[in-house]
């Protein structure tokens, strides 16, 4: 595709739209079934591209109780089809994100899902109570993080660790709950009801898979922290059977599919897997638009599935 295809492609995406296709994820309604995924959507980078307030959701980067530096570098490479990263959740803390980029969502008019990060449940917990009278529409609790206070495992793959969390957390907040889980695990169906049976609200799936690359002229892990996180297509079909098996085990639960989504379709084969939303990741960080692109086109797509839309505009799913 020459490049001017491609302006004119982006140009039709920016264009105003009437969305005919919204969803319900715990009771919160969103113009339409696409959301960004944490980590790949900054205001300040990603806010130009298109109008925030446009797509069904933005789920914005982890927030810790402090500032985070993160990892060092190189905290990225390339993976077949796919990107591994070790930021490390950096961030600039959640005072920063409740008197900067949250307001400034808000006034945009972006429905906002604040992400959680935390090393141990003290961390999530001051997160989470600075969060309850906030502007936050929901919350996203990634329970992949390492966590210091169980010996650098992360909490999302201990279903009993998993559960005292939620608990904890259900006290302290009314928002909409959504537990992100972690792939990294031997049975995911496990982990998932230790969420609900907790309080979530709603599941969201995946987080990035653990991975690798190594320097064939140096020997040696291309990323400083050695492994990291892989995302982008290559771990659609992952992914994708992870929110199935999850929508088969727990019916009623609402679950957002997140992985290697960079098209309409394939968002639209996370809604007959049975999610009731997506968001849109590592697509955004090789086209900004990409939110956008797949959200229009999911709308086009619903227009010949009424079945399936009248069900997500019902807070239902396939
Ligand atoms: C650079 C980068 C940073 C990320 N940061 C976060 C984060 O702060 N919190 C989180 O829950 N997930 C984070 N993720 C994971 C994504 O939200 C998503 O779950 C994962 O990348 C799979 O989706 P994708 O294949 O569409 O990228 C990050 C992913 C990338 C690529």
């Amino acid at each position: 595709m020459n490049e001017q295809t491609q302006q004119a492609e982006q140009m039709n995406v920016l264009e105003p739209h009437e969305w005919r296709h919204k969803t319900i994820v715990a009771g919160t309604e969103w113009k339409n079934p696409v959301g960004t995924a944490s980590g790949t959507f900054q205001l300040d980078a990603c806010g130009d591209y298109y109008d925030v307030s446009q797509m069904g959701a933005i789920c914005t980067k982890g927030v810790s109780p402090v500032p985070w530096e993160g990892n060092p570098g190189p905290r990225t490479a390339e993976g077949p089809s796919s990107m591994v990263n070790s930021v490390g959740l950096q961030n600039p803390g959640v005072d920063h994100y409740l008197t900067d980029e949250l307001p400034r969502l808000k006034k945009l008019g972006a429905m906002v899902i604040t992400n959680v990060a935390g090393h141990s449940d003290e961390d999530y917990a001051q997160v989470v109570a600075k969060l309850a009278d906030s502007q936050a529409d929901m919350l996203e609790i990634n329970v992949s993080c390492p966590n210091v206070s169980h010996g650098g495992m992360s909490v999302g793959t201990d279903p009993v660790a998993l559960s005292r969390l939620i608990k904890h957390l259900r006290a302290l907040t009314s928002k909409p709950m959504i537990v992100k889980l972690s792939p990294n695990v031997t049975d995911i169906v496990q982990v998932a009801h230790a969420a609900v049976d907790a309080g979530a609200d709603a599941l969201s799936l995946i987080n990035t898979l653990v991975g690798m690359r190594i320097g064939i002229n140096t020997g040696k892990p291309i990323l400083a922290n050695r492994t990291g996180g892989v995302s982008g297509p290559a771990i659609f079909p992952i992914a994708l059977s992870f929110v199935w098996r999850v929508r088969q085990a727990i019916p009623g639960i609402p679950i957002i599919g997140i992985g290697g989504i960079d098209s309409g379709e394939k968002a639209l084969e996370y809604l007959y897997a049975g999610a009731n939303a997506v968001e849109v990741g590592a697509a955004a960080l090789v086209d900004p638009t990409a939110p956008m692109r797949v959200a229009r086109e999911l709308d086009d797509l619903l227009d010949s599935r009424p079945e399936l839309a009248a069900k997500l505009a019902k807070g239902q799913t396939w």
